[in-house]
Parts: C-alpha cells; structure tokens; sequence
C-alpha cells in the first residue's frame, strides 16, 4: 500500500504479479521486451516508481529508457524478495584497491600465478573453435596496437575537429592525425578552444593546438595517433610513438575473459578464427549511459543526519552522496588532523546531450552539492577530482537472449563478468564474481575435478501464479 499499488487495479495486480513472482525464463521471457520507461509508462504505482523502481534502475547504470523491465524484476527480486538481507552493505574501511584487489593479487602471488598488468593484446588465434595462443606487448600506455573509436555526435564538430570516443577517453581528429584530449595530470577531458588551445577544466593545465605543455600542473604532452583507417562512424588509431617492447605469447590451456564490454570487443576485434555465433554475440554487447563520479574535499565538516552513503532521486545529475570522511580510515584520519570532509557524489547514468562536457558536469555536481548539503556554501573547496566513463554494462529491452553465458561455443575459452547471462538472479557485482566461479567450475568439471559450491539467493519469487 505504502507503494501506492492498488489491487483493484488490473494493471497494478500485474505489476504485483511481476515482482513477487520472479522466474527466470518466465520473468524475461514476458518482459525483455519492454523498457522500463514503457512498461511503467500507463497505470503504474508511482509510489513504486519513484522510490524504488527509478533509483533501483539507475543504480544499475543503466537509465529506464534504455534498459530491459526482465533485467529490472531480476534485480528487484535478487535484493527484496530473494535475499534475507535486502538492501544492506558492508562497506570497506579502505580503498578499493587496498581492501580487495591486492590481497586477491597477494593470494594469487603466493600460489605461484604471475599477474602481468599494463599489456596489450596484440593478437589472438584461434582454430577448430580453441584460442591456441595469445600475443601482447606490455606497454600498453603507448598504444601502439591499432584500436577503434566511434564518433561522439554530443559534442559539435568544429571547422577542422571532430570527436570520438566517450567519458574521459575522447580524441579530436583532423585530417592527418588526432590527438588525446585525455589530461595527463589526473585524466579529465580537456576543452577545444577557438584559439586551438586545449584548456583542462580540473586543475587549470593548457595545452597548444599540437597537445604540448603551455601551462602546468602536468608536465607530458596529450599523446598524439596516426590515422589507420575510417568506416562510418569510427576510426581506427594508434600511437605515432614508436612500441618500445617486443611482442610475447601466452599458450594456455583455458582463457577466462574478464573484461568490461568495450574491452572484450577490442579482444574479438583481434581475434583470428574465432567461432561466428561467438563473435556474433560479442558485438550484440553494449555500454549503457556514461557515469560520473565528482570528490571534493573541503576545509570545514557539517551536520548530517541521513547515512553515509544515501541514494537520492530528483536531482538533474547526482543519484548518491557518500561522505568519505566518516567510512574510509585515510580520509577519517585526514578529517581528524584537518577538520575538513571528503564528499563524494555519483551520477549513474547521465545522458550526454544533457552534459556534453566535464565542465557542465563539474559546475552541476557542485551546485547540487550546495543543494543537498548547504552549510557546505561557507567552506573552502580545496580539491576535487572528476573520474566519468563510458563503459558499463547495458542491459537493454531484446538483450538477454543473445547474451553470452559463462560457456562458450569455443572449448577452452569462459568469459566472467557483468554482462553475461547467468543460471540465477544475480546483482552487479555478485554477477561478477559468481560468473568468474561459474567459469573455474566448468574449467574444473572438465579437467575431472571437484567443483566448488556457489550460494545463490532463492531463485524464484514467492508468488508463482
Ligand atoms: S589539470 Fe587536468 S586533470 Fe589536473
């Protein structure tokens, strides 16, 4: 009730059919279809929507026009009604990096594995649907291994300049070359200006027409890339600094790819002989919205009576506030020494004709921030930091049933990660780590050893009607 369904409705008992009964096949079978903004679109309990369907989608990354109603009742009933503990997190008391990534890298280390980070994968062969062997060179800043780019029509092309790429990873292309408009000092999109000049909007750097350092605080230049070929929209660059490594193989008996989508295309991209419906299924893959993250650091603390980290609603731009300052022991320590606060504030899925630029995101964030906390008017800003991507799993209407699954049609290769399709309701993250599992399994089972349990939330809703 307090969602404001109404069971005398037709169309609300529907909707309650939808998320108390949740079935794998059945659930995608009656939704994918449907995006979440169309199936909410004629009688729908608004109540729902706005408290939980519409923050519940766009923390998915993806916004309700783009994004499949099947996939929104999974993740629905995976946190409500398959999962004793709903919607509580344990958060880290450090970083990411310190908290999870390097004692998986430590344990991994101390059983013998070799873990090569900073390469690039020039080429992978394939034969009678196996990988028989995959190249890379491990320079992987230089980017001398030819990639493609696909043109981004929110931002206007200029008399001699278009733009491709997305997020922080976007290029200006002439006709001879094209330069990164990635900023070296901390990786913000720098802006065209009409003198030819580069001016980055973060920390003041300006770069010449030609990507050199006029004005610190970096001190390299914008990487500039030769031309290999155009299609349509895209163009295929790589890096005029000549590759300062040789080219190494692996030969391995299994390979799990575990990249986000962009990067599991580039692998396809260079892959020789790979299976057709494989490859077929990897191009269906697509990125969702772009999503942004802004920190800001201040020189005075204020009041706050809601959690640490709260989802909001109603905003053009932000969907979360977290206050770094009372969870992560570095930034509490800082607050302690400093009396400052560290506020952090994430927009999940923006649309880029909205923000075509980071400094329509910068100027955005902060005049909501001022909004949601306004004692926060009277401090000093003393540092923040912008981190915007476009690289997020989608999950859009007609999606699922293309989506590649943890085995694939090629005996040795097992993908992991967000965007596969998986046997069991699954979150993001869970998603992520239980496809990787799913992946080990399999690997096990044909090798004739024992597979590993994996805990699930209960698989089906209450209500199967
Ligand atoms: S000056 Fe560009 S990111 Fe700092």
């Amino acid at each position: 009730m307090r969602w404001g369904i109404n069971l005398t409705h037709p169309a609300h008992w529907q909707v309650f059919r939808a998320i108390t009964g949740f079935h794998q096949q059945r659930s995608f079978n009656q939704l994918d279809h449907l995006s979440v903004a169309d199936w909410v679109a004629d009688d729908f309990p608004r109540g729902l929507y706005d408290l939980y369907f519409l923050p519940f989608a766009k923390s998915s990354l993806n916004a309700p026009d783009a994004m499949s109603a099947g996939e929104l009742m999974q993740f629905f009933h995976f946190y409500f009604f398959g999962n004793p503990e709903g919607l509580a997190f344990n958060g880290t008391k450090q970083d990411m990096g310190t908290s999870l990534v390097q004692p998986i890298a430590e344990a991994i280390r101390a059983k013998g594995g070799t873990i090569i980070t900073h390469a690039n994968v020039s080429a992978i062969t394939c034969s009678n649907d196996r990988i028989c062997k995959l190249s890379y060179q491990s320079d992987a800043t230089a980017e001398t291994i030819p990639f493609w780019v696909t043109q981004n029509s929110a931002i206007p092309a200029t008399t001699s300049q278009t733009f491709f790429g997305a997020g922080d990873r976007v290029f200006a292309v002439t006709q001879d070359e094209a330069i990164s408009l990635t900023c070296t000092h901390q990786g913000c999109t720098v802006q065209p200006q009409a003198s030819g000049e580069f001016h980055c909007p973060c920390h003041g750097a300006v770069f010449d027409a030609q990507g050199r350092v006029v004005r610190a605080p970096t001190k390299r230049d914008l990487p500039r890339y030769r031309i290999n070929q155009r299609s349509q929209d895209r163009v295929q660059l790589a890096s005029i600094a000549p590759s300062q490594t040789a080219t190494q193989t692996i030969e391995a008996d299994y390979y799990v790819f575990a990249p986000d989508v962009p990067g599991v295309q580039q692998l396809f991209d260079r892959m020789e002989g790979a299976n057709v419906e494989v490859r077929s299924q990897i191009s269906k893959l697509v990125v969702a919205d772009p999503f942004a993250v802004c920190r800001f650091w201040f020189d005075s603390d204020f009041d706050w009576e809601h959690s640490n980290f709260a989802s909001l609603s109603g905003y053009k731009l932000t969907d979360s506030i977290t206050l770094y300052h009372r969870i992560q022991d570095q930034f509490i320590e800082w607050s302690k020494r400093t009396g400052g606060s560290v506020v952090e504030l994430h927009a999940y899925c923006y649309k880029e004709k909205d923000f075509p630029t980071q400094q329509d995101l910068l100027t955005t964030f902060e005049q909501e921030l001022y909004e949601i906390v306004p004692s926060l008017q009277q401090a000093t800003l003393l540092h923040r930091e912008l981190v915007n991507q476009k690289n997020f799993s989608g999950y859009p209407p007609g999606s699922y049933v293309d989506r590649p699954e943890t085995t694939t049609a090629m005996s040795n290769l097992r993908f992991a990660g967000d965007w596969v399709k998986m046997p069991f309701p699954s979150g993001l993250m869970e998603r992520a780590v239980s496809s990787g599992l799913l992946a080990a399994n399999s690997i096990l089972h044909q090798e004739g050893l024992q597979r590993r349990s994996l805990f699930t939330v209960k698989p089906e809703g209450l209500l199967q009607i």
